[in-house]
């Protein structure tokens, strides 16, 4: 076990595990998210999205296609995570609860529950001091009073460097005025913002279960992040918890890319201008560059450019998306493209190796204050 270090460190902040006892509760579901076991197929099926509810309803013994993604090692185990971790040379990686976290749960229960999840991921982190760190998630269909006391339990934990959350915030939106207080309380402790419900499964149209799942998580999810945080623009959530501190998933889904639309369109609002709302605001721009922060899970220059052009090279944080997306036709022990793909990306888009090291690593360790355990580890 290593938990030196080194110079230049590769920072993986959007990783993801389920842990064991997660897992068990989603084998004792039958409806999303649930594990299953299928006849013919090796590993058990995850089934997270509402789009994968559709080919479950036309087939659900799954004889003409086993629905959802298989529920490989990787999404419980530590090692497996150490493994993928030394084999794509990152140090340290900021791990979270993947979608849909505790959404689904009863709301008596789920308090309890999320304490005893965020412990389970603390006691990892301990396990490799200095190399894990992670995002606790939140009750947020219980009462506001139970979400405060995880908001604190999990800050009293040391390696937890803020919260990962979806969209659906608790259960309005993030735009949702009960929303606030809950904001207000995480202060500047970072909120990692991602996606998980996706857009109408009727857009995708009678053909989509001829795409497999790529119309959802190519276009609904990023979709998804964008609407979320235009509402949240939209309702002021920015000006009303000042010290908010938003990551969003996917370079921000397509915000950079829109931008200067969303803007545009709000300087031609009629009704934006009659209720005076066009007076001394700050721009969306001004937001990207003062409160959010974008991870570089874009898979291509291009679009990484758009982020870092959108909130600054000192805002885009490297991450992996790991256990999805794993490699199809080759060892999933080895290399996985959709890690290349965006540690290329990073290489291409920028102009100097200093930039580089920042967005691989060098931000997230200034940004979510990963160094201070790190430090002691290193001097130690
Ligand atoms: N699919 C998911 O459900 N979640 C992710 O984070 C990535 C792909
Ligand atoms: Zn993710």
């Amino acid at each position: 076990m290593s938990s030196r270090i080194a110079g230049d460190p590769i920072v993986d902040v959007h990783t993801h595990m389920y842990p064991p006892s997660y897992v068990k509760i989603m084998e004792d579901r039958n409806e999303i998210p649930m594990v299953r076991r299928f006849p013919g197929s090796q590993d058990p099926r995850l089934i997270l999205l509402p789009s994968e509810v559709e080919s479950m309803k036309s087939d659900p013994e799954g004889k003409s296609k086993v629905p959802g993604r298989p529920l490989t090692k990787h999404y419980a185990s530590l090692d497996q995570k150490i493994h993928f971790m030394d084999t794509h040379k990152i140090a340290i990686s900021v791990i979270s609860l993947a979608n849909p976290w505790f959404d689904f749960l009863d709301p008596a229960e789920a308090g309890p529950i999320a304490d005893s999840v965020n412990d389970e991921f603390s006691k990892m982190c301990t396990k490799y001091p200095g190399r894990l760190f992670f995002f606790a998630a939140l009750p947020l269909c219980a009462s506001a009073e139970m979400i405060r006391n995880s908001i604190d339990h999990a800050l009293s934990l040391p390696y937890c460097r803020g919260f990962i959350m979806g969209t659906s915030g608790k259960g309005k939106g993030m735009d949702d005025p009960e929303m606030v207080p809950i904001l207000q309380h995480i202060k500047e402790n970072m909120v990692f913002l991602h996606p998980h419900y996706g857009l109408p499964n009727e857009v995708y149209g009678p053909r989509a279960e001829e795409y497999g799942h790529v119309l959802p998580l190519a276009l609904g999810f990023p979709m998804e992040t964008t609407i979320c945080v235009a509402r949240m623009y939209l309702s002021g959530v920015f000006d009303k918890c000042p010290s908010l501190r938003l990551l969003l998933a996917h370079s921000g889904g397509t915000l950079p890319f829109l931008a200067g639309r969303i803007e545009s369109c709000i300087v031609h609002d009629g009704h934006l201008l009659k209720e005076g709302r066009l007076k001394n605001r700050r721009t969306i721009w001004d937001v990207l560059n003062q409160q959010i922060y974008l991870d570089a899970v874009i898979y291509s220059d291009v679009g990484l450019r758009a982020a870092v052009l959108a909130g600054g090279v000192d805002r885009v944080m490297f991450g992996t998306d790991h256990p999805f997306f794993p490699p199809l036709e080759t060892d999933e022990q080895g290399e996985w493209e959709s890690v290349t793909l965006n540690v290329t990306s990073v290489n291409y888009a920028l102009p100097n190796q200093q930039q580089v090291k920042q967005v691989l690593g060098g931000n997230a360790v200034n940004i979510l204050k990963l160094e201070r355990i790190g430090k002691e580890i290193v001097a130690a």
